[in-house]
């Protein structure tokens, strides 16, 4: 197991030795190691068993931090950092030469984003380099949203965990970029679409939902617990493994629901800031339950409920 803790100075000091530490962000656990080194980068790639072609996010403490390493030469991706930074959102942007193409896996765009935790920010305003984080997990797996997730499953390939409590967001940030001069969205996020275009008009969807891998985070199964798990309508799921032991992942009312089923409730006043907190967390509980199978119900297919529905698409067995 790693050592857990909130000790600032051993984590910028460990990190400065090419170390591995967990940091906690707003959306998931990353595990951060100099952006800037190669075998720091490396050894990355190996905790998580995460393919080369899988490009990482750089993590800053600020926009102006940020243009050391990535050009702004977009006035549209420019207004987003204004406005959103700190927060969910990633940027893609063309990258500057000091950061090494691995963290880009050889693309000339580097990923960029300021995350929203006190704990991180003062870690970042402490070190002279951008941390790689991608989220603490091994590759495919379902994102950390706390420490002992974290612990749980890399703990003996890492050095330190820096102890920043629970996610207050609980998934991944929003990816944004331009294609063909359009503002697009890559992956959907903590950062609902609605707020972004309220910013810079129509934006569009990007999202990959091939098994490309020039699009690796977007491949069609990640995300995913190990048990058998199905997304649709909750009803006709119940029918169809009503032989099964189940787990029922819903969202608001629990009409129709075996009694002998283990119930995780997303949100049952159909909050969806509550259930995006809630969906790593009880993806894992379903997981280590003694079921056979995990049936999930579809949510509304508005503002976080996009990228909650995206990440049960990308859990699903099939
Ligand atoms: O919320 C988050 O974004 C978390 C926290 C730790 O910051 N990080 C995270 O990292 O989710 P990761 O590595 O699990 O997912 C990053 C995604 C991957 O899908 C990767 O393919 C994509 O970002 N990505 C990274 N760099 C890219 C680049 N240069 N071009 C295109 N996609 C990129
Ligand atoms: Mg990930």
């Amino acid at each position: 197991m790693a050592e857990t803790g909130k000790n600032i100075v051993l984590a910028a000091e460990l990190l400065a030795k090419g170390k591995l530490v967990a940091i906690p962000t707003e959306t998931v656990y990353g595990l951060g190691a100099n952006a800037l080194s190669e075998s720091a980068v490396l050894s990355v790639f190996k905790a998580k068993d995460r393919p080369f072609f899988d490009p990482l996010i750089i993590h800053v403490p600020s926009l102006e931090a940020a243009t050391l390493y990535a050009d702004f030469r977009d006035d549209r991706l420019l207004k987003l950092a204004t406005t959103f930074w700190p927060g969910p959102l990633t940027l893609l942007l063309p990258k500057k030469e000091i950061i090494p193409s691995i963290v880009t896996s050889g693309l000339p765009q580097v990923a960029v984003r300021v995350p929203n935790h006190s704990l991180t920010l003062e870690l970042l305003g402490k070190i002279n380099f951008p941390l790689a984080a991608p989220s603490a997990n091994p590759f495919g797996y379902v994102s950390p949203t706390e420490p002992q997730h974290v612990n749980h499953q890399l703990g003996k390939k890492i050095d330190y965990i820096l102890d920043g409590g629970v996610c207050t967001v609980g998934i991944e940030s929003t990816i944004v970029g331009i294609e063909d001069d359009k503002v697009c969205v890559f992956r959907l996020g903590g950062l609902a679409i609605e707020e972004i275009e309220k910013i810079v008009g129509r934006v569009e969807l990007c999202i990959n939902n091939s098994s490309d891998p020039k699009a690796p985070g977007q491949l069609k199964n990640h995300y995913a617990p190990t048990k058998p798990l199905f997304v649709g309508d909750l009803k006709e799921l119940i029918n169809q493994h009503s032989l099964k032991k189940i787990n029922v992942i819903c969202f608001g009312e629990e009409n129709n629901i075996p009694n002998d089923a283990e119930v995780f409730n997303l949100s049952r006043t159909q909050n969806l800031e509550e259930a995006a907190l809630n969906l790593f967390k009880f993806l894992r509980l379903a997981d280590e339950s003694s079921s056979d199978v995990v049936l999930c119900q579809m949510l509304p297919n508005y503002g976080l409920g996009r990228a909650i529905n995206d990440r049960l698409k990308r859990a699903a067995t099939r």
